[in-house]
């Protein structure tokens, strides 16, 4: 079943395509309440990151701040940006005139603030690397029995066939800071890891863009135009035009949870190693001979399957509602 009330959302974000096509979604459906945005490094620099998240709540009115974040990881270097996924720009290289801000408010006070005024309030959802969220939680603890719950796009436990996107066992949002996934990961909240596992089976389809696309306004026309680089991109590695929303599909969960089997368990996150970025999921449901697996660790919950048409209906008839 839906929620009915509104959930107020800090959106933690790096766009990023597939990243303004959640921004989007949120803004336009009634179960959400974008309370602010806060940009992290990942998809690009935190400056276009912060830029492009700006351009967007300009240009598409979206009600809500936008909050500058981490530049780089806790601890590891930065990577190089993946320019072949999201373009130079990271929305795609379509030439869209996004102009630079000089300065953003601090995401980091932002968030801390926001749900110490708001206890019990806040939902986070947090699509890009961990790191705005670990430096928080870090500086101020007590922030995770105040947070409402935690949804990330991040991760993936291969249990259920799906592998890793920057390695083998890798996720690209906990790989681009291993250190700051694992912080949230064994915080006291209650987070939900939306990750591969389920995201690379809730494509969007050609036919579901085109619909967009042609009655979806100036919101459906842009992210047509925008996510032409990115589902080239998927078409190249498999062969399908219909490519994965990742970033929305967290919010779709967040609206109908209904919609997805989750387990519950302890997820850690390997900060070393050829596994750099695995999360490793235990389940609840077993115990193991090596007790630091079976007690140590606050139980989440992770997504394992999905209703895929209906989250995609779902995200459609969202997106529609741009005209009415
Ligand atoms: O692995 C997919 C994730 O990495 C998405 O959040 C995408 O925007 C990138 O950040
Ligand atoms: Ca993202």
């Amino acid at each position: 079943m839906r929620n009915e009330q509104p959930s107020k959302v800090i959106f933690d974000t790096d766009p990023g395509i597939d990243d303004a096509m959640a921004i989007l979604f949120a803004h336009l459906s009634p179960q959400i309440d974008l309370v602010g945005i806060t940009s992290v490094f990942g998809n690009a620099s935190i400056e276009k990151t912060t830029n492009n998240a700006c351009y967007l709540r300009d240009r598409f009115d979206l009600n809500c701040g936008v909050y500058r974040g981490a530049a780089q990881p806790l601890y590891l270097p930065l990577g190089a940006a993946p320019t072949f996924v999201h373009g130079h720009d990271g929305l795609g290289d379509t030439g869209q005139d996004i102009p630079e801000v000089s300065r953003q408010p601090d995401a980091i006070q932002f968030i801390i603030e926001t749900i110490r005024t708001n206890p019990g309030e806040i939902t986070i959802v947090a699509v890009g690397r961990m790191t705005n969220l670990a430096t928080a939680l870090t500086i101020a603890p007590d922030i995770a029995a105040l947070t409402k719950r935690v949804v990330i796009m991040g991760g993936v436990t291969g249990l259920a066939g799906i592998g890793g996107n920057v390695t083998p066992v890798a996720e690209a949002n906990i790989y681009g800071d291993p250190h700051a996934a694992d912080i949230i990961m064994r915080a006291a909240w209650d987070l939900t890891m939306v990750g591969l596992d389920v995201t690379m089976k809730t494509l969007i389809s050609p036919e579901r863009m085109q619909v967009l696309a042609e009655k979806a306004g100036e919101i459906g026309q842009f992210i047509y135009e925008v996510s032409r680089y990115y589902q080239s991109f998927y078409q190249g590695r498999t062969g399908s035009e219909s490519f994965p929303v990742h970033d929305a599909l967290a919010l779709v969960y967040l609206v109908n949870p209904a919609l997805f089997q989750t387990h519950r368990g302890a997820i850690r996150v390997l900060t070393e190693g050829d596994g750099l970025g695995q999360t490793v999921f235990a389940s609840a449901d077993r115990t193991y001979p090596e007790a630091a697996w079976t007690e140590e660790r606050p139980h989440q919950s992770v997504c394992l399957g999905v209703d895929s048409e209906s989250a995609m209906d779902l995200y459609q008839d969202t997106m529609l509602r741009s005209e009415s």
